[in-house]
């Protein structure tokens, strides 16, 4: 792809932000590079790069301005201490964090006269810039589409929508769901070792199982959207029972139920509730975020 090559700078040259700033190095982008440790430039100056003394001025030289931090009171205290130079940037975010870090710093950045785009990265450094790499932005529509084929030389695009806090809002979920899934194949995996069987052997049935219960997620999704947890399968009792041998089994092989218990407590309350017949997705219920 063919970019006109504008100005870029990236702030925070760890692992993420190394990747970032040999991508548009790569693609022949006059880049700017800050870290909080000088030394990590170094790398990519001999590739190129222009080190700037502070973050001050790296902002200044140019209007793309990449933010790679460790987590969003990094990011706030960067991005504060060089606020004499944000007006008039494109402030792109790609520091973790939640919906509510991403819409406080959006409103810091429109406080400034700067452009706001929060970016969640779905990919390791090494494929960032490959068809491997994706990133969800939300935020300033018009900042998005502005900069939209220099964001494309890091990964997949998708623009989420205007309020900031969007691609956050997905992408924690997204984590969340992730770490539930590692919790469970780590459960797996010792109880699978304590019968004998090893990680290795136990997994490609686990993953062959959990492939086929993927289409449930769909079907459970429209249940939670619409309220609607009527269902002639598989119900809460019978999961309540199944749960609860599971956990039997486990604790039995000397294996802590400590990454079921949580989700067994979340099905006893729906029942006791007078949900038994309902469906597995109505667990969310006990979940929600209080008004
Ligand atoms: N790596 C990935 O694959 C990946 C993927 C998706 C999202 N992310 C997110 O991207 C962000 C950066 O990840 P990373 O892998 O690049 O992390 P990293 O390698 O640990 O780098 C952290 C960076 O933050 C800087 N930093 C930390 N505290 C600071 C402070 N108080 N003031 C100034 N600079 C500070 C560090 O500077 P020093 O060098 O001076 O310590 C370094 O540049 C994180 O929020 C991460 O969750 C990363």
């Amino acid at each position: 792809m063919s970019t006109t090559p504008e100005p870029v700078t990236v702030i925070g040259l760890g692992n993420l932000g190394r990747a970032l700033a040999e991508t548009f190095l790569r693609n022949g982008h006059p880049t700017t590079v800050w870290n909080r440790s000088p030394a990590k430039a170094e790398a990519l100056v001999a590739r190129g790069a222009t080190p700037a003394a502070t973050a001050a001025e790296a902002i200044a030289a140019g209007e793309l301005v990449l933010v790679a931090l460790l987590d969003p009171a990094a990011a706030r205290e960067v991005l504060a201490g060089a606020a004499e130079a944000i007006r008039g940037r494109v402030l792109v975010n790609l520091t973790s964090g939640g919906p509510k870090d991403a819409r406080e710093l959006a409103d810091w950045a429109a406080e400034h006269e700067a452009q706001y785009l929060h970016g969640a990265v779905y990919a390791v450094p090494q494929t960032i810039g490959t068809i491997e790499s994706s990133v969800n932005y939300s935020g300033s529509a018009e900042a998005h589409r502005r900069w939209q084929t220099q964001l494309g030389l890091l990964g997949k695009g998708t623009f989420l929508g205007t309020d900031a806090g969007r691609a956050s809002g997905y992408d924690v979920a997204i984590l969340a769901g992730m770490y539930g899934m590692l919790g469970g194949f780590l459960h797996a995996t010792a109880m699978a070792q304590a019968a004998g069987v090893s990680a290795t052997e136990l997994t490609p049935m686990l993953v062959s199982w959990l492939t086929d219960s993927f289409p449930a997620l769909s079907t459970f999704a429209k249940e939670i959207d619409n309220g609607d947890y009527s269902t002639e399968e598989s119900n809460l009792v019978m999961n309540q029972a199944g749960l609860a041998t599971i956990i039997q089994a486990s604790q039995a092989q000397g294996v802590p139920a400590v990454t079921l218990n949580p989700v067994k407590e979340l099905i006893d309350q729906q029942v006791a509730a007078g949900h038994g017949a309902a469906s597995l997705a109505r667990v969310v219920e006990s979940l929600r975020s209080e008004p």
